[in-house]
């Protein structure tokens, strides 16, 4: 499973619209084919769409330099900048999301992010604030909150004034866009526990099934439309790179079993997909490859402006300025005296943030790619991606 960057047949002729609109309608009958008006997006996942969960639940909170590009003040993402989740809620005429855990300043009127970094899809052996431990806030409870919200911001809208704009209307829900970027924790938990990978492979259908009894979950509360980002390469991030020196490498220098079992992940989702269309026969399901998009900053990062994309902008040590006992905003010893990890100068041509994350320049870019359907299953526009009413 060597060839990532190769898209999907239909999505070679974006510009040719009418092929793409003939495609979508009638394999896809329940697609609107018209720009859709999201009212709000629900979104679900890690620490690749969190605007501030795991922040406001203070188990692990951003320091500077994190948010400097964008916010100029770390703003509960684990980047330099926005997220991919925050360049969609932008373009369809939305807000940024507001963080279903944050207990202050919040406006839910246009949706609510459950995400939070280091979230799974199973439940984690090992959970924070315990060393090395992930996300409490895995896909299930994730989904737990959602329907608590969906129940109480009812109630709370009632008490009128400021809550009445501060909640999305009862029939925001139905047609609101459900987002999805979860699973890349539950292979990296595999890979940092002492498990083989072929073990963490074998681990795969567990995870997706999980995945997609939420899925049909939120399609029993009335969820329509959504947008499922399948997982990237992992083993081109320094993370792994660092912890796995000996593993072997691609041509374009990530840990090729690692993405291997990526790459089976998403061909177990794309599967689940597949068949979630045929058990939930309302619902518009978007499949968005993120992977290739992704995989296309390291096979060639030149071609998109950007350089070095192995290596953590902001971290400390070896080949891939990666650290797993110091990370950046972190501070370490050395001959007596404090070195402190932040980054310097020029993050718009860097790929990689902290060794396991995104910059804002990466994110933008595949924002860039992704919203436009190129990248897509069946390949309609973020803007089309709805149900028809
Ligand atoms: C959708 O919106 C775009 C602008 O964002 C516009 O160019 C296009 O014509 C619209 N398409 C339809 C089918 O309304
Ligand atoms: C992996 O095995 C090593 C050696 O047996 C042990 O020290 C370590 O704690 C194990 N790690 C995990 C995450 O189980
Ligand atoms: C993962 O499992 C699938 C199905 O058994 C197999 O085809 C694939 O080669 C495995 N990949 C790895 C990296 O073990
Ligand atoms: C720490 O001190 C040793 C011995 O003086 C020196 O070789 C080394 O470069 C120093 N390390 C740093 C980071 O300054
Ligand atoms: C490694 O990270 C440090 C701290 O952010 C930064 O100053 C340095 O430029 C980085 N090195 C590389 C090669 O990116």
């Amino acid at each position: 499973m060597e060839t990532p960057i190769i898209l999907n047949y239909f999505t070679i002729s974006v510009s040719c619209f009418c092929i793409i609109l003939l495609y979508a309608s009638t394999l896809n009958p329940v697609f609107a084919l018209e720009n859709c008006t999201f009212p709000a997006i629900f979104n679900f996942g890690d620490s690749n769409s969190d605007t501030g969960g795991l922040a406001a639940a203070a188990l692990l909170t951003p320091t500077p330099p994190y948010g400097e590009t964008f916010f100029h003040m770390p703003a509960g993402r684990f980047s330099d900048g926005r997220l991919i989740i925050d360049f969609m809620a932008k373009s369809v005429g939305l807000p940024y999301l507001s963080v279903y855990l944050d207990s202050l300043g919040t406006n839910f009127k246009h949706g609510a992010n459950f995400a939070t970094a280091a979230s799974t899809i199973r439940l984690p052996e090992i959970i924070m604030p315990a060393g090395g431990g992930y996300s409490p806030f895995y896909l299930d409870v994730q989904y737990l909150q959602f329907v608590q919200f969906k129940i109480r911001s009812q109630i709370t809208r009632q008490k009128g004034g400021i809550y009445a704009n501060l909640m999305p209307k009862r029939d925001y829900f139905p047609k609101a866009l459900y987002t999805f970027d979860i699973g890349q924790n539950d292979l990296g938990e595999g890979f940092r526990s002492n498990m083989t990978i072929e073990e963490v492979n074998a681990s795969v259908p567990d995870i997706v099934n999980k995945f997609s009894t939420n899925v049909k979950a939120i399609y029993d509360l009335g969820g329509r439309s959504f947008w499922i980002h399948n997982t990237g390469p992992i083993g081109c991030l320094p993370y792994i790179l660092a912890n796995f020196l000996s593993a072997q490498r691609d041509r374009h220098g990530c840990a090729k079993p690692y993405n291997d079992v990526a790459q089976y992940f998403n061909y177990k989702l794309k599967e689940a997909i597949v068949q979630l269309r045929i058990d939930l026969p309302l619902a518009a399901i978007t499949h968005v490859d993120v992977y290739s998009v992704k995989y296309s900053l390291f096979s060639e990062p030149n071609k998109h402006g950007l350089e070095l994309p192995l290596v953590a902008w902001c971290g400390y040590g070896g080949k891939y300025n990666y650290s797993s006992s110091v990370g950046c905003a972190g501070t370490f010893t050395v001959n007596g005296s404090q070195i402190f990890v932040g980054s310097c100068e020029r993050p718009s041509v860097r790929v990689n943030w902290d060794g396991a994350h995104y910059t804002e320049a990466a994110n933008k870019f595949i924002f860039d790619q992704i919203s436009t359907g190129a990248f897509s299953d069946p390949p309609v526009p973020l803007k089309m991606a709805c149900h028809h009413a």
